[in-house]
């Protein structure tokens, strides 16, 4: 099958290195297809060059943000997912939906993925999960597997939530993708950190989670965050000698 990867992406002084971190290792995995989501009115240039010369199958798509979710505490990225999610339908709506065998994740701009990652999650029957890195206040969070189901969470954070796992922590079927049309992320009535809860309870159950990465014992994709840039020094004006490509 081939793997989505749906990656939100904002314009910073970082954007270009944590894309560049992405594609090297995007690139050595087979059949995977990037769909680049910018939080942007349209689509920029920079990223436009750099899908251009990233040299693997990609989509790139823009929507922003309304203004009024732009505020610290609320959750990210929700409308850049789903316009990644309502193409993935769009494309796949006049086809046979088995011929067309596929899997999907939430691919952020700023974790450290293992290629081992991909292999897991590439047999996904309809809805995976692992163990994620440096998250919820831990070195790592993941689903407890008792007999083969997931049977709980190892989480530092909010252990009520119905799946206490990160965007990183599952992958979905294509074809759970398809049959299950309405299934969105949402912004009302959603709280800090419920966002994967709000969307897996939509599609699937947690008595149904196939666990991956030895019954989820290993560790295969890091929650890293990039430290702020210092541009304490930066000029006001261009003040370099040529035009730079940042
Ligand atoms: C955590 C989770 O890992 C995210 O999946 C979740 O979206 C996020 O919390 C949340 O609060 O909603 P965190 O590292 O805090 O992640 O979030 P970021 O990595 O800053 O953002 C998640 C994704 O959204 C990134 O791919 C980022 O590029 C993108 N993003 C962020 C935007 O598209 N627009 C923004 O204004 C901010
Ligand atoms: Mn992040």
């Amino acid at each position: 099958p081939t793997i989505y990867a749906i990656t939100p992406t904002y314009s910073r002084p970082v954007q270009k290195a944590e894309l560049t971190r992405l594609a090297n290792t995007f690139r050595q995995v087979a059949q995977l297809h990037w769909i680049l989501v910018e939080d942007a009115a349209a689509r920029s240039e920079l990223v436009s060059r750099f899908l251009a010369r990233a040299g693997l199958p990609s989509t790139h798509l823009h929507v922003p943000t309304p203004r009024r979710y732009k505020r610290p505490g609320l959750p990210r990225a929700t409308e850049q997912r789903n316009a990644g999610l309502a193409w993935l339908r769009q494309r796949h709506q006049h086809q046979h939906q088995r011929a067309q065998p596929g899997v999907l994740f939430f691919a952020d701009d700023d974790n450290t993925y293992s290629l081992e990652l991909f292999q897991e999650m590439r047999t996904t029957r309809k809805v995976s999960v692992w163990p994620v890195g440096l998250v919820g206040g831990r070195r790592y969070e993941r689903p407890l597997v008792e007999n083969g189901k997931v049977v709980g969470w190892y989480t530092g954070w909010r252990a009520d939530r119905p799946f206490a796992i990160d965007m990183a922590g599952f992958a979905v079927s294509l074809q759970v993708i398809l049959s299950n049309p309405k299934a969105v992320f949402k912004r009302r009535g959603s709280q800090p950190g419920m966002q994967e809860s709000d969307f897996l309870k939509q599609i699937t159950t947690v008595e149904e989670l196939e666990p991956k990465a030895n019954n989820c014992t290993k560790v295969l994709v890091w929650h890293t965050r990039t430290e702020k840039v210092n541009l304490a020094n930066e000029p006001k004006y261009h003040l370099d000698t040529v035009k730079i490509e940042v």
